[in-house]
Formats: structure tokens, C-alpha cells, sequence
């Protein structure tokens, strides 16, 4: 019996340890595995609201400083997010002055994801304000949920830079109508319907604000896309283009390959950095440069299908 002593302990434990192998380790295997999809999904989370913020939606177009010494005024590095951009009477006639916030963690890193969707979808600051609408929530209000998630996943991750942001001030008090908002019925159209995904595209990077003509600082939206809003920049005049497909004052005769190129062009600096004097412009070309082939096509195949308007623009005025 004596011999047998260390057998015995040795055939239990191998029972012991065969027993637990197999329950043991996919536990950990599980847990692992869900770590691994959290941190995945955190950072295909954080990878879409980059891209969104900076060449989509364009959120660090407006909420950081910008450098009209080059064309289009390219974003200035290190400023993304501090806000401070200053919209007056020549941007879409606000009644007053309008400063973009800071929207560096520095200064929404406090809200919650909440808050922050609610002031970018509806429009309403947590500090209880309503924000005037030169920030396009009314677009955004039509962006789905994961993308406006995304977003904000992005916005947690912006160097945080302490900028105090002027008081707007505003000569009409304001009272718009705060509609409510729910994220979760709209639908990011499928990749495949292209036009569809296009529109998508359009209606966040709110072009429509801009290629729209105003008449009494109104948006004339049975004129969408024709362009001739004039703005009053920094040492230089100029008016958006029409965007519709009219063949004489459009871009009716613009190719894919064409459209693709115009926006291509202002991926590397070469394209952009020059100083255009007063042939400037304030379309933000070096921030949709950055969108993807695919997606600056599927905005092309939108805008083929909007209503052609005549309507000739002179951009710049000497
Ligand atoms: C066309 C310019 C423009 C664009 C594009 C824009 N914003 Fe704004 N945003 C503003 C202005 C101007 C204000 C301040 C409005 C006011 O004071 O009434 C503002 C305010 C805000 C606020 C409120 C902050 C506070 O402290 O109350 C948040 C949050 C915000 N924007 C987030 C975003 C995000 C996120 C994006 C991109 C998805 C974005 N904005 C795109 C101009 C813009
Ligand atoms: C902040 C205002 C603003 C926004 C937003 C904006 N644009 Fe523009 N865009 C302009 C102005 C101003 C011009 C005319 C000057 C120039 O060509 O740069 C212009 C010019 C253009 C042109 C050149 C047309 C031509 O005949 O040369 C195209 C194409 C264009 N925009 C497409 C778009 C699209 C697509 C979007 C949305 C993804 C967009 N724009 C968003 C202001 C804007």
C-alpha cells in the first residue's frame, strides 16, 4: 500500500487537473475575448469619430483657429478644438457676435456623453443655453446614433487647451424651438446606396448652409445647393459656388474623376499652401480633402441628382 501512496496522489491530481482544464479555460478565453471586442469596438469607436470630426461634420473647422494666410484658411495646428472663432454679420448676417466653444476636454471633458449629444444634436448647452445655429445641430440632429457616439469618443481624446471663449453677444433675443431628438430611429443608409449615403454625407458636413443663397439672413431652401452666400472674411470677399447640376453656372459638366480631383488636390500642403491674397476662400477645402474616395464619390452621385438651378456666381470680388 505504501508504494502505491504516491501513485494514487499522482493519478488524483492529474483527475484534478484534467478536470479543471477544460472548465477553466475558456473562461479566460471569454473574458479575454470580450476585453478584446470592448477594446475594439472602443477604438474602431474613436477611428470613425476622428475621421467624422475631421473631415465630415467638421467640427474643428469652426471650433479652432484658422490661417488665412494660406488658401482656404487650413485649421491651425495645436488650436483644435480651443474654439473662439468669431461668426459676425458677415457669416450668414448673425444679429451680434457668435464665438465657437471650446470643445476640448478642457472644456466639455466634465459633461456627459449625454450633454455633449444633446448640445450637438438639439442644440441646448448644458449650462442651459440655447446655442445659436450657426452650429449646424439641425444637421446633425439627423446623424445615427453610433456616429454621434463616435463623436464624442473623439472629442474626449482632443488635447485639452484652456481658452477662455467670449460671451456672445446678440442684438435680437433668441428664442428658437428646441425639438426633441431621437438618435436611435435614424439609420446610416447602406455604403451600397450610394446616393443615399451621399445625402447622408451632405447633411452632416452641412454644405447647404453654406451653398445656399440668403435673402434677409434666411436660407432660401427652394434654391438649396445654388450657391451665391456671400461671406466677408478676413482681407477678402467671396461667394459659394453652385453646386447643382446646371450645366452653364453648375457643375453639370463635372466628371466623377473631375469632382474627385478638385477636392484631391488639397491633401498635400503644396496644394493649399500659398498665399491666394484676395482670391481666398472660407470652403474649408484641406478638411473634406481628408474624406475617402469612396465617400467624396457618393457625395458626387448625390448632388448629380439635386434640382439644377441657374444661377451664376462670381466667387471672388478684387
Ligand atoms: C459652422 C461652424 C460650426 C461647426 C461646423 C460646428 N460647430 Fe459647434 N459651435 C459653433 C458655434 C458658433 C457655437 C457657439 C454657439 C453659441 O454661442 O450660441 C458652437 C457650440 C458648440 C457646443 C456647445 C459648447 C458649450 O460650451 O456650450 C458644442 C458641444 C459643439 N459646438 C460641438 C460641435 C461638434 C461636436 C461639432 C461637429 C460634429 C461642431 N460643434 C461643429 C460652431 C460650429
Ligand atoms: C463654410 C462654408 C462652406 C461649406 C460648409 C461648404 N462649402 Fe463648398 N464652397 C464654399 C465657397 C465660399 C466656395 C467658393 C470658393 C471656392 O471655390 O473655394 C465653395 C466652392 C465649392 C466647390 C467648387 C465649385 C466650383 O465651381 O468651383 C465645390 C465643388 C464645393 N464647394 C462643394 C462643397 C461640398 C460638397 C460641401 C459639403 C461637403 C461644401 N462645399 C461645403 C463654401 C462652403
Amino acid at each position: 500500500m505504501k508504494t502505491m501512496t504516491p501513485l494514487l496522489i499522482f493519478a488524483l491530481l492529474s483527475a484534478f487537473l484534467l478536470s479543471c482544464k477544460p472548465k477553466s479555460q475558456p473562461k479566460q478565453e471569454d473574458e479575454e475575448a470580450k476585453n478584446k471586442a470592448a477594446a475594439d469596438s472602443v477604438e474602431h469607436l474613436q477611428k470613425r469619430g476622428k475621421y467624422l470630426v475631421n473631415n465630415v461634420a467638421g467640427c474643428l473647422y469652426c471650433h479652432s483657429k484658422r490661417d488665412y494666410s494660406s488658401f482656404s484658411g487650413p485649421i491651425v495646428s495645436g488650436s483644435e478644438g480651443m474654439g473662439g472663432q468669431k461668426f459676425d454679420k458677415n457669416f450668414r448676417g448673425v444679429p451680434g457676435e457668435v464665438y465657437s466653444r471650446n470643445i476640448t476636454p478642457a472644456g466639455i471633458g466634465t459633461w456627459t456623453t449625454d450633454a455633449v449629444i444633446r448640445a450637438m444634436t438639439q442644440g441646448v448647452s448644458q449650462k442651459g443655453d440655447t446655442l445659436y445655429p450657426v452650429m449646424p445641430y439641425v444637421h446633425f440632429a439627423k446623424m445615427s446614433k453610433e456616429d454621434a457616439l463616435s463623436i464624442v469618443a473623439h472629442l474626449r481624446t482632443l488635447t485639452s487647451i484652456n481658452n477662455d471663449v467670449p460671451k456672445r453677444k446678440l442684438q435680437i433675443s433668441f428664442h428658437p424651438t428646441v425639438t426633441q431628438v431621437d438618435l436611435e430611429k435614424n439609420v446610416r443608409p447602406a455604403f451600397a446606396d450610394r446616393k443615399l449615403y451621399g445625402e447622408y454625407l451632405v447633411n452632416m458636413a452641412a454644405c447647404v448652409d453654406c451653398h445656399t443663397p440668403l435673402e434677409k439672413n434666411n436660407l432660401q431652401m427652394n434654391k438649396a445647393f445654388s450657391g451665391g452666400q456671400e461671406f466677408q472674411a478676413q482681407g477678402f470677399i467671396v461667394r459659394s459656388a453652385n453646386i447643382t447640376p446646371d450645366s452653364i453656372t453648375g457643375i453639370g459638366t463635372w466628371t466623377e474623376e473631375v469632382f474627385l480631383a478638385k477636392f484631391t488636390q488639397y491633401r498635400s500642403p503644396d496644394g493649399y499652401r500659398y498665399n491666394p491674397g484676395k482670391n481666398n476662400s472660407i470652403m474649408p477645402w484641406t478638411v473634406f480633402a481628408g474624406m475617402d474616395d469612396f465617400d467624396l464619390k457618393a457625395i458626387y452621385a448625390y448632388l448629380r441628382s439635386v434640382k439644377p438651378m441657374s444661377n451664376k456666381v462670381i466667387k471672388n470680388t478684387q
